[in-house]
């Protein structure tokens, strides 16, 4: 998809389809103004009839506008003004994604936004620009490769303008360019999560990653596999994949844009390519969407394919802990004792906690590279989904700084976190007669006690955790993987620049 900044005149711009904005009271924008007035007032008597009052999430599309040279013209309605007029930030993101919404059955290939009349509370013409872009190309995804006989779609976009003002198109073709790169980051994260688990296994990504870091200069990636994990003594993350018969592999990633001396962050993903439960079998219903259990995993590959795009001078570490969780003769058992490679002993009284016995010692392992920061990402508990929903990612963090500034990059990117307490009360609950400590914490605050699991491994650093089971993927009619954090994970790094 080419996709590039202009200043448009909407009634001269020949294009497949116009979107121009009206806003609540039906005040016309200045482009829909201007194609109002060279058709003898024809669009306010057509949305007129249509109750068609610039509500947000209104779209009107017109086929065969006259006045004007576009073939088609679509009117979407953007919401109210505040006082200095401008809209929320909210608003333009629902707006937008009304634009794919409303040409998914049309032939149109070739699309005209016009943008710089609008003005987004907050943001600039480059934020404006990046969103569009995430949005647009997100909408092209295609969930249907493994069918046998796809089907044709209609709406593919070939080529994207974004009409600006003079002052704003260098700003805004900057967020293109990151727009570009966010998108394919997510691209790859919901095609990795939906992909299912006899395809995705642990060797499948890792061989994703070497893929990545083909013909790249400052990505590197090497993989451990199990006979080096136990020789680094990862008694804990070789208890989860004992019981299958695919290896587990730790995927380390290494993007180095920056100084040899800049510390890196850090990113860990959970990579369960099923979850089975393991002994402690899950129940059937659903069960299927525990493909999505390495969605921890395709959010740092995802991150580290927008890297790969933007060159960022930075330094970046990605680790992924990954291996099936199944029930076969050598599986772990509840009850079982094991010893992690930080040397704390575990009683695995549920396998099916087992996204924090692979984790624990992707962390202990992450400490080699003394990174200034390790966030880890994972679909770790129902608890989650039922404490924040499908909306926010969990956060948890032993450090107040990283976690506002992860709050932040969410919200910026719009890929919002919402902070959970990590208190020292809850930590008893992990108490243990036989181990140095158990792998659940009862059934109160389940996602805080995942957390509290976590932080014994990671005390010595700046340390945040991303519950993403509830935002990684949709279930439904709309089932998929969302691509969710990969936005707040790159806006993140691009603040910490
Ligand atoms: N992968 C699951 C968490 C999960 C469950 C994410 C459902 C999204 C939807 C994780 O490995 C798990 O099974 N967690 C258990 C923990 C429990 C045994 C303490 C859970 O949440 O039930
Ligand atoms: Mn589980
Ligand atoms: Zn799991």
């Amino acid at each position: 998809m080419q996709i590039t900044a202009k200043i448009l005149d909407a009634v001269k711009q020949s294009t497949q389809c116009l979107v121009v904005a009206c806003f609540e009271g039906s005040k016309l924008s200045a482009a829909a103004s201007a194609i109002n007035a060279a058709d003898a007032k024809q669009l306010e008597t057509l949305l007129k009839r249509e109750k068609f009052d610039g509500k947000v999430g209104q779209s009107l599309l017109l086929l065969n506008p006259q006045g004007i040279a576009a073939e088609r013209l679509l009117v979407i309605g953007f919401g109210g003004h505040d006082k200095e007029g401008s809209i929320s930030s909210d608003n333009f993101r629902k707006a937008l994604q009304k634009v794919p919404d409303a040409l998914k059955a049309t032939h149109c290939s070739d699309l005209s936004i016009i943008l710089g009349d609008i003005s987004v509370s907050g943001k600039d013409a480059e934020w404006q620009a990046r969103q569009t872009v995430e949005i647009l190309i997100a909408s092209q995804h295609r969930a249907d490769s493994l069918k046998s006989k796809p089907a044709e779609p209609s709406f593919v976009l070939k080529k994207v303008t974004l009409g600006f003002t003079k002052a704003s198109t260098a700003s805004a073709a900057k967020g293109i360019a990151i727009g570009q790169a966010i998108a394919k980051g997510v691209d790859l994260a919901r095609e990795l999560g939906n992909l299912p688990g006899n395809i995705c296994t642990p060797t499948y990504l890792a061989s994703e990653a070497k893929r990545l870091a083909r013909g790249q200069t400052h990505l590197s990636v090497k993989v451990l596999e199990e006979k080096a994990m136990k020789e680094l003594g990862m008694g804990s993350l070789l208890s989860v994949s004992a019981g299958s018969d695919q290896p587990a592999k730790l995927i380390v990633m290494e993007y180095k844009g920056g100084n040899k001396k800049d510390a890196p962050i850090a990113l860990v993903g959970k990579g369960i390519t099923f979850d089975t439960g393991g002994i402690s079998l899950k129940p059937g219903a659903g069960m299927d969407e525990m493909k999505y259990d390495m969605c921890g995993a395709a959010s740092v590959l995802g991150t580290f394919k927008t890297l790969v795009e933007l060159q960022p001078a930075m330094n970046v570490v990605g680790i992924i802990a990954a291996s099936e969780n199944m029930p076969n003769g050598s599986a772990t058992k509840p009850g079982d004792i094991v010893t992690s490679m930080a040397g704390l002993t575990i009683e695995v009284l549920n396998t099916d906690a087992e996204g924090r016995l692979v984790l624990c010692d992707a962390l202990t392992y992450t400490e080699r590279f003394k990174p200034k920061a390790v966030i880890d990402i994972a679909t770790l508990t129902g608890a989650c989904v039922v404490a924040l929903g499908n909306h926010a990612s969990g956060l948890f963090s032993n450090n107040e700084d990283l976690a506002q500034a992860i709050l932040k990059a969410g919200q910026t990117a719009n890929d919002r976190a919402w902070q959970m307490p990590l208190w020292d009360d809850y930590q008893k609950q992990l108490d243990s007669n036989f181990a140095d400590i158990a792998n659940i914490g009862g059934p109160a605050g389940g996602s805080i006690t995942a957390a509290c699991f976590l932080s014994r491994f990671t005390k010595n650093v700046a340390w945040a955790h991303l519950d993403i089971a509830g935002t990684a993927w949709l279930s439904g009619a709309a089932k998929g993987a969302t691509g969710r954090p990969v936005p707040l994970l790159v806006q993140y790094l691009l603040d910490n620049q």
